[in-house]
């Protein structure tokens, strides 16, 4: 007995390790990302003439522009362009000089040059009127760089109106703007443009779209430093451009810019080296396949050779062709060529000084030849990085970097992209690196619980379902079986009672349990995240069966699967721990929202129309909404509509915001325990939270006024209205409910000064102003909204701060019980940090203009102030540069005084905040080891003072 109690005193101290203490960067986890990158915007560059290492530039399609270290991938400096990251940001550009220690992009109007080394803006250009950049490219620089030559580059707008035309112009690269410009009036929108630069000339090239006509390509040349036309030709090429990124002309920036077309099936290639009238044309052998498609590359320097490669692919080979310019007769001539193979291939080229390399990249293997033969300089099976969860893949695209020492040692780094959106570096053919760019694209997520799968759940599960008998012999068994780990486990215990307290992934898993973070993308692609380290654990395409142009719907997770609905109505199921597919149902009718509702057997998904109306949806195992379900949706004149969903579905009632239209709809979380109905007060009295499970926040704008309407979502009755002149729909406006209460932000202008300010505005509800009193309904055991008594409104307390900052994604933290107060959670989109403000801060009925009494200040009440500081210290992120976060997600952990946060749209960022602290866990400076050597010396006091105290009683005996 008395040693069962040691060990009981001891073994309930030792599974507990210490954390939580100073936890930037241990309990946090951050994917800093740019986006896919684009081909034509992705290189090696040194960031200045005098450094030897070569960092990796990338522009991405979400206009982020990033410096990456070759090394190990980290991000050396960012930014983005657009100020946030875009969805859409297809033209961008990115062009670099010769050593001069800046990079150029061009995206939308704007022009600007960045530090190479640290990112720093060095000068923006911002072009005339409404028009956008389509082309950027490099004034090749004579000289070096460090005799003053300035890197100018030519810019390329169109005009975003038909009527408007078309502009080239030089752009000083000491920051002066326009050198010169040529305008072109003539041009339609629909035609295709494009600019390519040699030494000496700029060439202008454009390719109407005339059906009847058919395509006419004009070339027009300028001489690039005074920007004169020197000439105009057509030459003889009416078909499609055959160049890596949808460029009209190949190896621009070079001796020998020129124009390649080709059209299906590709069997007849025509070239014309530009500035020269003549076309030649060579025919490709197909091998006995159909060509299905034809690349170009060529190397950028302006030292380099004029050698260019055409990459050929048909279903099943691809290989390529070498060919060499002869610049003064523009004649092409075949050099030789690589043989097909099987395995997808992407080339790249690149050069040293005048020698052009091109590598080939598979799957399976690196290789690179020079220009000059087809012998290979170096070949290299491609290694998969120790520990990585994914085998190579394919790629997509490569760029390379080759480096030859002492005339023979041939080393290429090559960065590959894959097709499911992996940024890969591999050196010869080891890989070095891996970046998961897709999650940039991430749009939905959803958390899976691994508890839910565990083998013990499973098993009670399955001995709930079987008689008495089985389910003895099944435990008995299992704990058998079970004391087979003993051992292992002692050993554990030993190690973790005297061991140093670790504060390891693994440990915080085992404390908070492990919950899974599954992603869907915009590029159709689920990904697995472990929700504590953020670590990928699978990542998986929705199958090919969905057509194109769906978007992800809704993801719901249930009983170790995934359910993924798409915009065409169809559905595919995962399986939660391993990505694969389980089954897959191509739908018909499509739907533009899935709501999930609790139902028998499992629960229900409901499918929204366009036109609003919602539908159970019976592709999968048919399951039953419970009764009573309210599902409010917007039909298509902006008018919210309610449903109640069980059995049947009913419309019950309609809103319509006068004047204005709904922006949002915010309702409290799915799960959003209550601990307390009450609030106590300082005199131990009681205020009578008011709680619907119906509410519903409507943001709705009209003309600059934002009018928010608390309403009962069972009825559609509105409960509170408040309004706010001078909004700006172009800053973010945000609103959350918990509980008895909701909050909104939202920039406002003042009209008289123009000046800007950033409001947060919380309302608490409360059953009525006077402490002890329920109000209308305290006698009532029972009500029906639709009753007379339904219209009972809320008692509201609101109070508004100031902020310095606009704020963004307002979502709350959540614990198991709801016993823990409250966060608020938000983005800055301004700092690029996620923070958490405690809920007390905003409290709302803080005393105004007076100190408080010491019953409101027992209650934790202080005197209200109308700014509320936005410290850095209290950022979640802390010192991290998070970008582009569009949704806050906050779901419970195993322990009552934490909740795990997770944020993601662009960078993905996790955390557990402890908005009461950790009150439920041991301190880091716990010292185990005394608290054991205490309850050990006691033992042996015990034992020493034993014979003493019985001879003690056996003396009292004989008195
Ligand atoms: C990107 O998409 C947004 C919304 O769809 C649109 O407003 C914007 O004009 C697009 N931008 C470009 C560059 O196409
Ligand atoms: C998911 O895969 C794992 C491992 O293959 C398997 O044990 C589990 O039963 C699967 N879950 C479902 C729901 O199919
Ligand atoms: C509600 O309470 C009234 C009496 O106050 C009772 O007659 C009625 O049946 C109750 N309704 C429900 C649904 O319990």
């Amino acid at each position: 007995m008395r040693w069962h109690g040691i060990f009981s005193v001891a073994l309930s101290v030792i599974p507990v390790q210490s954390l939580f203490v100073d936890e930037a960067y241990n309990i946090d986890f951050h994917h800093a990302l740019l986006g896919i990158p684009q081909p034509h915007s992705t290189f090696f560059h040194k960031p200045d003439a005098s450094s030897n290492a070569a960092l990796l530039y990338s522009l991405s399609d979400k206009a982020v522009l990033g410096a990456l270290n070759p090394r190990d991938g980290s991000l050396v400096w960012r930014q983005s362009l657009a100020s946030q990251p875009t969805v859409n940001a297809t033209t961008s550009f990115l062009v670099a000089g010769e050593g001069d220690g800046k990079v150029t992009t061009a995206v939308g109007k704007e022009v600007a040059t960045w530090d190479a080394s640290d990112g720093k803006l060095v000068w923006k250009y911002t072009a005339r009127g409404e028009v956008k950049a389509v082309d950027l490219q490099a004034v090749p620089v004579l000289g070096s760089s460090t005799d003053g030559a300035v890197q100018d580059v030519i810019l390329l707008t169109q005009p975003l109106q038909e009527g408007g035309s078309y502009v080239v112009s030089r752009i000083g690269g000491d920051g002066s703007g326009e050198r010169w410009r040529h305008e072109d009036v003539d041009t339609k929108l629909d035609a295709q443009v494009g600019i390519a630069t040699s030494l000496k000339h700029l060439f202008y090239i454009t390719k109407s779209a005339g059906l009847l006509s058919g395509q006419r390509t004009k070339v027009v040349v300028f001489d690039i430093i005074t920007g004169k036309q020197l000439k105009e030709y057509s030459p003889a090429l009416d078909s499609e451009t055959v160049a890596v990124d949808g460029r009209l002309a190949s190896a621009s920036g070079s001796e020998a810019p020129l124009l390649i077309t080709s059209e299906t099936p590709y069997k007849t290639i025509k070239f014309n080296l530009l500035g020269n009238n003549k076309v030649s044309t060579i025919t490709l052998d197909d091998k006995g396949e159909d060509i299905v498609s034809v690349s170009a590359h060529s190397a950028l320097g302006t030292t380099a050779e004029s050698h260019f490669l055409l990459h050929v692919r048909t279903a099943t080979k691809n290989w390529a062709e070498v060919y060499h310019i002869n610049t003064a007769t523009g004649d092409f001539k075949r050099a030789y060529s690589l043989p097909a193979i099987k395995d997808a291939s992407a080339f790249a080229a690149s050069n040293n000084g005048k020698n052009v390399f091109f590598s080939r990249a598979t799957s399976t293997e690196v290789s690179v030849y020079s220009s000059q033969s087809h012998g290979h300089l170096g070949r290299w099976p491609r290694n998969v990085l120790a520990g990585s969860r994914t085998s190579s893949t394919d790629p997509i695209y490569a760029i390379a970097e080759v480096a030859i020492r002492d005339n023979t040692n041939t080393a290429v780094r090559t960065a590959i992209i894959s097709p499911e959106g992996s940024l890969y570096l591999v050196r010869n053919g080891d890989t070095q690196w891996v970046r998961a760019e897709m999650l940039a694209y991430a749009e939905l997520a959803a958390w899976f619980d691994y508890a839910q799968v565990t083998p013990l759940a499973q098993e009670l599960s399955a001995e709930v379902s079987v008689d008495p008998a089985t389910a003895y012999i099944n435990r008995v068994y299992r704990h058998a079986k079970e004391l087979m780990h003993l051992p292992n486990y002692l050993v554990k215990l030993a190690q973790g009672a005297f061991g140093p307290a670790e504060d390891k992934p693994s440990v915080r898993e085992d404390l908070l349990g492990s919950r899974s973070l599954i992603l869907a993308t915009s590029r159709k692609q689920i990904v697995s995240l472990s929700g504590i380290s953020g670590a990928i654990q699978w990542d998986a395409d929705l199958p090919s069966a969905i057509s194109d142009g769906a978007a992800v719907r809704s993801l719901a997770i249930s009983e170790g699967r995934v359910t993924i609905y798409t915009s065409d109505g169809s559905v595919s199921v995962l399986n939660a721990t391993t990505g694969g597919v389980i089954e897959t149902k191509t739908g018909t009718i499509p739907a533009a929202r899935i709501i999930e509702l609790p139902g028998t057997p499992a629960s229900t998904l409901l499918k929204v129309n366009e036109e609003g109306i919602p539908q159970v949806a019976v592709d999968l195992a048919p399951s039953v909404p419970l009764e009573g379900n309210v599902v409010m949706t917007q039909d298509q004149t902006g008018n919210l509509v309610g449903w109640t969903v069980g059995t049947t579905v009913r419309k019950t009632w309609t809103f319509t915001p006068t004047p204005g239209k709904i922006v949002a709809v915010t309702t409290r979380p799915e799960q959003d325990p209550i601990a307390s109905i009450g609030k106590v007060l300082g005199d131990r009295s009681v205020l009578y939270k008011y709680f619907t499970p119906n509410m519903a926040v409507l943001t709705t704008m009209s003309n600059e006024i934002l009018t928010m309407y608390l309403i009962d979502a069972v009825t559609g009755a509105v409960l509170h209205t408040s309004s706010h002149a001078g909004v700006l729909d172009s800053f973010p406006i945000s609103a959350v409910l918990s509980e008895n209460w909701y909050a909104y932000t939202f920039t406002s202008s003042n009209p008289e000064t123009n000046a800007l300010s950033t409001q947060l505005i919380i309302s608490e509800l409360y059953e009525s102003d006077v402490p002890n009193d329920r109000g209308q309904l305290s006698a009532q055991t029972n009500y029906s909204s639709f009753g007379p008594d339904g219209n009972v409104k809320p008692h509201v307390v609101s109070a508004a701060f100031t902020l310095a900052e606009p704020m963004s994604h307002l979502t709350v933290t959540q614990t198991a019980q709801g016993i823990t107060s409250r966060s608020l959670l938000a983005y800055l989109p301004g700092s690029h940090a996620m923070i958490a403000i405690p809920r007390h801060v905003l409290d709302a009925r803080r005393p105004i203009d007076r100190d408080p009494t010491s019953s409101e200040a027992e209650e934790g009440l202080f005197r209200y102030t109308p700014e509320l500081s936005l410290d850095p210290k209290t950022f979640l992120s802390h010192a991290r540069d998070v970008v582009g976060i569009s949704h806050i997600s906050a779901v419970p952990t195993l322990l009552e005084s934490t909740s795990t946060v997770f944020g993601f749209g662009h960078d993905i960022f996790g955390t557990q905040v402890a908005p009461s602290q950790t009150f439920d866990v041991l301190g880091k400076n716990f010292s185990k080891f005394q608290l054991l050597a205490t309850v050990v010396a006691l033992y042996l006091g015990v034992l020493a003072l034993r014979p003493l105290v019985r001879r003690n009683v056996v003396k009292r005996g004989w008195l």
